[in-house]
């Protein structure tokens, strides 16, 4: 029998879990970077985000009334592996085995993420994704998560969107670590995080589990048919959807000449034979897609921003698009071909403000339109041939959205800030009813 269409919601460790020095957790690069004056809007702390660590057992019974038949979370490598090598923490890791045990018992799937950007900060301050060494840690992370859930988890997801973690991370410094690096070393940081995903994969694998990269795609076109604005979609096109993919799925960078970069910095040899055909599976995250221009002058990127015409935007600011969806999809599948693993779409969702009514029900039309729209991209794109075997929402409960704190309202849940009571949205019931149709009929 074929396993069932994954229907889902996912989170990820620091946006949700809090408890930040319980049970032996060490401090991660988002620890110390959200307490930088200005790095969060308003100064937002992340310290207990949705407390999910002391509430998460009622949180599994907001996803078995939800229905899902997966949630995609994940592990906090510093509550794992808190200095970041060396010693694990048993008790960091009974929290996950918990958690896992008790989707289980529901009939959910756990999906976990091993790196969701939360770095242990010990690592950081040994040098961080410059380091190649933290690649190795990163498998020997994986491998003591897997000896741990293996026996029960048999899908693993190793980084989660690592272009964002390279690029606000460490070129443009509004994420955690908040570095600001040159170009090549960027390209060095990518590079480590690719090789740590290949190493891990190979752990994984010994270990006979499923292993997925998950990335965030972007369909990209020009403003305009000029030269500059085509030249600018491509070279955006090649940072977002290719830089960590292609190796992925080829054993080989793009060409990264755009950016100034004849060869990727700290590539040894064997590294990218690690990383060929590393994954089992892809996970797309998907929001938006992207209008590219010339870049500005001075800018010292090979492309700018353009609008999307005609789209509504989110709360974000980010268009809506559906369609973009499908394009993403069929734009892996035209350029990978037969060398295109399984796809997953780890994370679609949008952040809008919410409207409580007085007898406390929150409408967000927006949302469930939002998520409509989207969800019949991936059933075309499958009618169209397309192997996508899942699909997850993001987010459960409103959370910790990065630099934006908690202005940007993602859940299908609400959360009270000051009480952290959790109300469903309208929208929780509209995908309530729609994975119960779509898993009925595939039972049927
Ligand atoms: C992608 C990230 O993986 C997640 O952490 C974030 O909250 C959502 N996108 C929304 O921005």
């Amino acid at each position: 029998m074929s396993s069932p269409f994954l229907w889902g919601v996912a989170s990820s460790a620091f946006q949700i879990e809090g408890a930040l020095d319980e049970d032996g957790r060490g401090p991660s690069v988002w620890d110390v970077f959200s307490e930088r004056p200005g790095a969060v809007r308003d100064g937002h702390s992340p310290a207990l985000a949705c407390d999910h660590y002391h509430r998460w057992a009622e949180d599994v019974e907001l996803l078995d009334r939800l229905g899902v038949n997966a949630y995609r979370f994940s592990l906090a490598w510093p509550r794992v592996v808190p200095t970041g090598r060396g010693a694990v923490n048993g008790a960091g890791l009974d929290f996950y085995d918990h958690l896992v045990d008790s989707l289980l018992a529901r009939g959910i799937a756990p999906v976990p993420t091993l790196f969701h950007w939360d770095l242990p900060l010990a690592l950081e301050e040994a040098g961080g994704w410059s380091e190649r060494d933290t690649a190795h840690a990163f498998a020997e992370y994986a491998a003591a998560a897997a000896d741990r859930l293996g026996d029960r988890v048999d899908r693993w997801i190793t980084l989660n969107e690592p272009l964002v973690h390279t690029t606000y991370g460490h070129a443009l410094g509004v994420h955690a670590p908040g570095r600001i690096l040159e170009v090549p070393e960027v390209m060095r940081v990518a590079h480590h995080m690719l090789l740590a995903h290949g190493l891990a994969a190979g752990e994984l694998r010994s270990r006979g589990l499923e292993v997925l990269l998950t990335n965030n795609y972007s369909p990209v076109s020009p403003a305009t048919g000029s030269e500059a604005d085509t030249a600018a979609a491509h070279a955006y096109d090649t940072l977002h959807n290719r830089l960590f993919t292609d190796p992925v799925l080829t054993g080989a960078y793009p060409d990264l000449s755009a950016f100034g970069v004849a060869e990727v910095p700290g590539v040894r040899e064997g590294d990218l034979k690690a990383v060929a055909g590393s994954a089992d599976g892809l996970g797309i995250n998907y929001y938006n897609p992207t209008v590219a221009t010339a870049p500005d002058e001075g800018s010292g990127l090979p492309f700018g921003f353009g609008e999307v015409a005609g789209a509504p935007v989110t709360a974000f600011g980010w268009p809506v698009v559906p369609e973009g969806l499908g394009r993403t999809i069929d734009l892996l599948r035209g350029r990978h071909g037969d060398a295109l693993p399984p796809l997953y779409v780890t994370e679609n969702g949008c952040s809008y403000e919410d409207r409580v009514s007085p007898g406390g029900r929150i409408a967000d039309p927006e949302r469930i339109a939002y998520l409509e729209g989207h969800v019949a991209e991936v059933e075309a794109a499958r009618e169209r041939g397309a192997d996508v075997r899942g699909y997850f929402v993001w987010t459960l409960t409103d959370n910790f959205e990065w630099a934006e704190g908690y202005h940007q309202r993602f859940g299908l849940v609400h959360v009270d800030r000051a009480t952290q009571a959790r109300t469903p949205k309208d929208s929780f019931s509209w995908y309530r009813d729609l994975v119960a149709a779509r898993t009925a009929s595939a039972d049927a």
